[in-house]
């Protein structure tokens, strides 16, 4: 039997994270004991991806608690520090999503508030486990039932949820289904959430793999040695323009010339319904040296300027289907969320 990985937990009083910027070389936990320590670990992506930042969000209401107790913040003070933590990163709407739906439970107490943080992390468990299953039918129901090679981006599994993953929890159960022949991770520069986290949740669950940088993505689509390409997202709008990994909007027109499925796998708390459509979304810009140096060194001359944007939109006429654990919505055939 193969160790859950657990991305994001409450323990003793903390958050106990895996520290995602340290794999797949080092495993290693952090505690996390204030909120400060929470908003710099979801900045430099100790924790990260949707639904775990959604979980995060809703834990760190906990510590703020905690920490106003322990601190003698005033109300004002508290709501302040609660906002900058929903607000740690602008696109995926789950981070503030999680901190909204504990936040009203504060005059009730703090166990209230985390208790209903533990239910919103086995909340996301099981709804990982019938995305799986909603999407590895899609997929069996249009393709066939057979083994498939399959296209991912970014890192959509157990490190970025509280369960199987959202696509890599459909690439999962395909495995489970004696389906899957081999799954193309594109690495996902500039931080490889895909060469680094993708491929070693891969290789932990025994999954047939090989890691392509993002640039051949296209070429393997076009070339027919893909079969489908599934990605998570950050933001869904109502009318299906979704919001991931910067590079997903290129897998997604590559899928559109070839006529294979491009499929946006994540749960009903991603889905904006505020917003119609992806005009919206607010991309999160990061930093210079995420492009201009590798591992701490320099690559390009001094002053160089970037252009860094951490998520693009896929706009829904090159979506095949929304998968969430409720159903298949058909972008492509006219249905909106
Ligand atoms: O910057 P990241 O690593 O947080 O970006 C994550 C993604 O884009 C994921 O694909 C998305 O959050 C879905 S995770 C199930």
């Amino acid at each position: 039997m193969l160790a859950e990985i657990k991305s994001i937990q409450w323990r003793d009083n903390a958050i106990v994270l895996i520290d995602q910027t340290l794999l797949p070389i080092i495993e290693k936990n952090i505690e996390v004991h204030s909120l400060e320590q929470l908003r710099d670990s979801i900045v430099r992506l100790a924790v990260r991806g949707a639904p775990a930042l959604g979980v995060a969000g809703a834990f760190g209401v906990v510590l703020a608690l905690d920490q106003a107790r322990a601190s003698g913040w005033s109300d004002d003070r508290l709501a302040t520090e609660i906002d900058a933590l929903r607000d740690a990163r602008p696109t995926a709407v789950n981070l503030a999503w999680g901190v909204n739906q504990v936040r009203p439970l504060i005059s009730q107490g703090r166990d209230a508030v985390l208790k209903a943080a533990q239910q919103l992390a086995e909340d996301d468990r099981l709804a990982n486990l019938a995305m799986g299953n909603n999407g590895a039918d899609w997929l069996v129901k249009k393709l066939g039932d057979r083994p498939l090679n399959l296209l991912t981006h970014c890192n959509t599994g157990s490190l970025a949820t509280t369960g199987t993953g959202t696509a890599l929890g459909v690439i999962k159960e395909l495995a489970k289904r004696g389906k899957i022949q081999e799954v193309f991770a594109d690495e996902t520069r500039p931080l490889l959430q895909g060469s680094r986290l993708t491929a070693w949740e891969l290789s932990k669950a025994e999954i047939p793999y090989r890691i392509q940088p993002d640039a051949a993505a296209a070429m393997a689509i076009l070339g027919g040695k893909v079969d489908a390409a599934l990605i998570g997202a950050d933001r869904i709008a109502k009318n299906g323009d979704s919001a991931n990994k910067i590079g997903s909007l290129g897998v997604a027109l590559a899928c559109h010339i070839a006529k294979i499925p491009f499929l946006v796998v994540a749960p009903e708390s991603t889905v904006d319904r505020s917003i119609k459509d992806g005009s919206q979304i607010h991309i999160e810009i990061r930093g210079d040296e995420e492009i201009t140096h590798i591992a701490g060194k320099q690559m390009a001359p001094d002053g160089a300027k970037t252009f860094n944007p951490a998520f693009d939109v896929t706009p829904a006429r090159f979506i095949t289907a929304v998968i969430t654990e409720l159903r298949a919505y058909e972008i492509e055939a006219g249905e909106s969320l």
